[in-house]
């Protein structure tokens, strides 16, 4: 088909979504490498259908970043929020130990907190179950039969705790999965843990989160990080203005992708005179401060790190056609006590300002484009080979199992 491609031959362009979309020969020019190259199927970005596969295949069974534990510092505390749409509680309990609970009551699922704050117990505000931080029911006034007699007895108490979900926790943050998957956090973790082992995430604070709600599938934003052939065009006068002298990848051993760019400078800052930044961590490893880190975590987490401090984003799916993007800026605790904390951050922040909405905005605008009966799955170039590595990654989970063929375009 010529420059006149039609209206109706969607198709044969990845534009529609066919009625066996999970079949992989739909897939087999993403599968393919050199010249032929292409990204995934627009209908990938659009489809209820492939959506509701990469949930049941990723964002279930894998470990997904939920947030920092720093939102629960003391025992007591508790924090509600919600996950691919189920309401959770966090919580440190008395064994100092964080939690994560589905935020449903046990008995006709009322949501048990709102908000967040400091509680000994959790107590519905239904019928006044309640439970202990450690998830147990502690209580449930008068539920008895028609005898008088306790419907909730020591044999069936323990069905009544709370709903606990998988949660594990590296470099101050929180994972969690809601169903048992195919690895440990520490494997899906990979080389994160050694490698970024000096830049003590665990002792870091989160000092600004943005949150944005994209009308954008949750991949967009993604392969938008992983893209390096937009940074001359969209950040022509921001991100291009770094010169990078050497570029160090990582070989990853879980779900991760790790590289650094070697350059003087942190770009978490824009590279001029008015953007002054915080000094290096004292702590970092001398091999590790000299320019910054690029890290993603599959599916939806992406880290900027400077020997100064992180950047990290969430991608989170909503549906199809929309998702969540938050955006935390963390530094180690002990700039926060400095006179000049509150000052020298804002530097950062305005650098977010320009180069993240640059790529929200670009993402969005992308998202907005591919909807077009006129848009056509394209063909990648090297510099977005990254991008057909991970749409391989995503057809590896969807797609039926034995039909995995990956062919590495790295
Ligand atoms: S719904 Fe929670 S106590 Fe009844
Ligand atoms: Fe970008």
């Amino acid at each position: 088909m010529g420059r006149h491609a039609a209206y109706d031959d969607l198709l044969n362009f990845g534009v529609l979504e066919p009625e066996d979309v999970l079949a992989p020969h739909h897939y087999t020019a993403v599968r393919s490498n050199g010249r032929a190259m292409r990204s995934m199927p627009l209908w990938c970005y659009t489809s209820e259908k492939f959506f509701q596969a990469e949930k049941a295949k990723i964002f279930l069974p894998q470990w997904n970043l939920l947030e920092r534990e720093e939102i629960v510092p003391n025992v007591g505390d508790y924090h509600t929020m919600a996950f691919l749409g189920v309401p959770l509680i966090v919580a440190r309990g008395r064994d100092e130990k964080v939690r994560v609970f589905a935020n449903t009551c046990r008995h006709r699922g009322a949501l048990l907190a709102e908000g967040k704050g400091n509680c000994k117990v959790f107590r519905c505000p239904y019928h006044f179950w309640t439970y202990g931080l450690d998830g147990r029911l502690i209580g449930a006034p008068n539920y008895t039969d028609s005898t008088g007699k306790s419907l909730i007895d020591s044999d069936n108490k323990e069905e009544f705790g709370l709903v606990e979900i998988d949660s594990g926790t590296w470099g101050g943050f929180i994972f969690i999965r809601f169903k048992e998957g195919p690895e440990t956090l520490q494997q899906h973790l990979g080389t994160l843990v050694d490698v970024l082992a000096s830049h003590s995430l665990q002792d870091m604070r989160c000092a600004r989160k943005v949150v944005y709600d994209m009308d954008a599938n949750w991949k967009c934003f993604v392969e938008n990080y992983i893209d390096a052939y937009h940074i001359p065009y969209v950040h022509r006068d921001s991100l291009a203005q770094w010169k990078t002298t050497e570029y160090v990848r990582i070989k990853p051993k879980g779900r991760e992708t790790l590289a650094l760019a070697k350059h003087e400078g942190s770009q978490l800052l824009l590279p001029s005179a008015d953007y002054v930044g915080f000094p290096a961590m004292p702590q970092i490893d001398e091999d590790k401060a000299r320019g910054t880190w690029f890290a993603t975590l599959r599916p939806g987490m992406l880290m900027t790190l400077g020997n100064d401090g992180a950047l990290v984003f969430q991608s989170e799916p909503v549906s199809a056609k929309k998702s969540k993007l938050t955006i935390s800026s963390l530094f180690p605790k002990s700039y926060f006590e400095r006179e000049d904390f509150e000052r020298i951050s804002q530097n950062y922040y305005r650098r977010n300002d320009i180069v993240v909405v640059e790529d929200k905005e670009i993402a969005l605008r992308q998202f907005a484009g591919i909807q077009s009966p006129y848009a056509r799955i394209p063909r990648l170039c090297s510099e977005e080979t990254s991008l057909n590595t991970f749409g391989n990654w995503v057809l590896d989970q969807v797609l039926p199992s034995d039909d995995r063929t990956t062919i590495a375009a790295e």
